[in-house]
């Protein structure tokens, strides 16, 4: 164990600060819209498979490396495969992925806290014209908002592992599940609710294609956040006495029922609002969800509940969101930080702040190419468009690298650490007997399909985002 490595406190500590970066904008806002547009119940059934079979081995995987060796990912590929250059390029990948994935989401959260702000401030009316969005994300506003984002993640991140990510998870995970109840149970009781979940939880089959069921499974891959080195870094904080497979199963849980609950606050404020909507005409963006669609919705309850009431229903959703984000952000740093504090073993105020310098660059340049600039608006052009600078690592970090690093971890931990040192790990701290079942199923899943399947994900994205061409589905 490398000297004074800092731990969670508990168990409790640690499911809540996984659970926190598990719960983002994915689960609140991602995943109704796409169980709504693609088959309501089926879609359900088929994210749950998925979750068990595909998600939670991998996520033992990386938990089980990270505690291994008490590393980033790049610590942990170097020392678990004796510095081979082969596998370095998977820890490298595995500390830029999520460095990457943090600008883009910077850029996200960002946006909600400004709409957090303006609906809290009265401003409710504004945020819900249609030509709102386009003029926020255009305003040098923009970058004030970002100082106060940068500002709160940094305050948690500098705290440390129990200080900082342990003690804001327990104050901000509690709070989000709070603030979800109380607005499902007020949607719940507008006109037409039940059309919306109905309309969310009756299967349709028909709706089940070659393209949904991929879509399903990256959607809950990045939902668990796998593949962004975040597991393998708190993994690398959880005691040797914690049972990883019962903690990944407990994040697992906890990160998919949110995701279902969310589900019942969206899609009956969107029937309430409008109960003769086609769902499969709704965007498939979350963004124009969230900041077009909702204010319209949010503002249309002053009816009800008057202007101040409409405000503060959207100012609880824009604090739940936020509050969700900041979770997440703060665990998706924590990689490359864990990274670079021990690489050059610098202090981590000195790290964090090296951090900040270059992802505050990149986000800003992120932001201005929304059409603020130009070149970064057009900065490239390929599958039959234009292609900007946020949608470039939108598309190759998000989209396609997220199940690349998933299938090098299988790799890695079946055949090159080898599946005797991966099973011993995993049974520190496993209760006599438990979980056998699930530990066989695991083993023969991550050495067998789960590879090939990440992989045919993989190069059919890479078809799809980049050729435009349609290989498997
Ligand atoms: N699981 C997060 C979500 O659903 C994804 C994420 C995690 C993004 C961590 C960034 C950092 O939104």
């Amino acid at each position: 164990m490398s000297a004074g490595r800092e731990h969670f406190s508990s168990k409790l500590g640690f499911i809540l600060a996984a659970a926190g970066s598990a719960v983002g904008i994915g689960n609140l806002v991602g995943f109704p819209v796409a169980a709504a547009k693609n088959g309501g119940g089926a879609f359900l059934l088929i994210y749950a498979i998925f979750v068990i079979l595909i998600c939670l081995p991998v996520m033992m995987a990386e938990m089980a490396v990270g505690r291994h060796t008490n590393k980033d990912p790049l610590g942990a590929y170097n020392e678990l495969s004796e510095n081979d250059t082969k596998w370095q390029f998977a820890g490298w990948l595995g500390v830029i992925t999520p460095f990457m994935i943090a600008v883009f989401y910077m850029v996200v959260t960002v946006w909600i806290f400004g709409y957090l702000y303006q609906a809290a401030t009265g401003n409710l009316a504004e945020l819900a014209d249609p030509n709102t969005f386009g003029a926020f994300i255009n305003s040098s506003t923009l970058f004030v908002y970002m100082l106060v984002v940068v500002a709160i993640t940094g305050a948690i991140l500098i705290g440390g592992v129990k200080q900082g990510i342990e003690r804001a998870a327990k104050v901000l995970m509690p709070a989000l599940f709070l603030l979800l109840v109380l607005l499902v149970i007020y949607v719940l009781t507008l006109d037409n609710a039940m059309s919306g979940v109905s309309f969310y939880l009756l299967p349709d089959m028909s709706k089940i294609t070659g393209e949904v069921i991929s879509g399903a499974l990256s959607q809950a891959f990045f939902s668990l956040s796998l593949g962004m080195g975040i597991l393998i870094t708190y993994g690398s904080y959880m005691s040797k006495k914690q049972d990883i497979a019962d903690s990944s199963k407990l994040v697992a849980l906890t990160d998919t029922s949110v995701a279902f609950i969310a589900g019942l606050m969206i899609l009956p404020a969107i029937f309430s609002f409008d109960p003769e909507i086609d769902p499969s005409t709704l965007s498939d963006s979350s963004v124009s969800l969230i900041f077009v669609l909702l204010p319209k919705i949010f503002l249309s309850l002053q009816m009800d509940i008057g202007y101040a009431g409409a405000s503060a229903v959207a100012s609880l959703f824009f604090l739940l969101v936020f509050f969700a984000a900041i979770t997440s952000l703060v665990s998706i740093i924590e990689v490359p930080n864990a990274a670079l504090m021990e690489k050059t073993k610098v202090s981590r105020k000195k790290s964090l702040l090296t951090l900040a310098a270059v992802m505050v660059f990149l986000s800003v340049l992120a932001s201005m190419s929304f059409g603020m600039s130009e070149p970064l608006t057009k900065l490239v052009h390929y599958a039959g468009a234009d292609k900007s600078l946020f949608d470039v690592i939108y598309d190759v970090f998000y989209d396609t690298v997220l199940p690349l690093n998933g299938l090098f971890i299988c790799l890695f931990v079946m055949f090159r650490w080898k599946k005797a040192n991966f099973n011993k790990e995993l049974t520190e701290g496993l209760e006599q007997g438990s979980h056998k079942m699930f530990l066989a199923y695991s083993d023969f899943a991550l050495k067998t399909f789960i590879p090939v399947i990440l992989a045919v994900v993989f190069i059919n994205t890479v078809a799809i985002k980049f050729f435009g061409v349609h290989l498997f589905f």
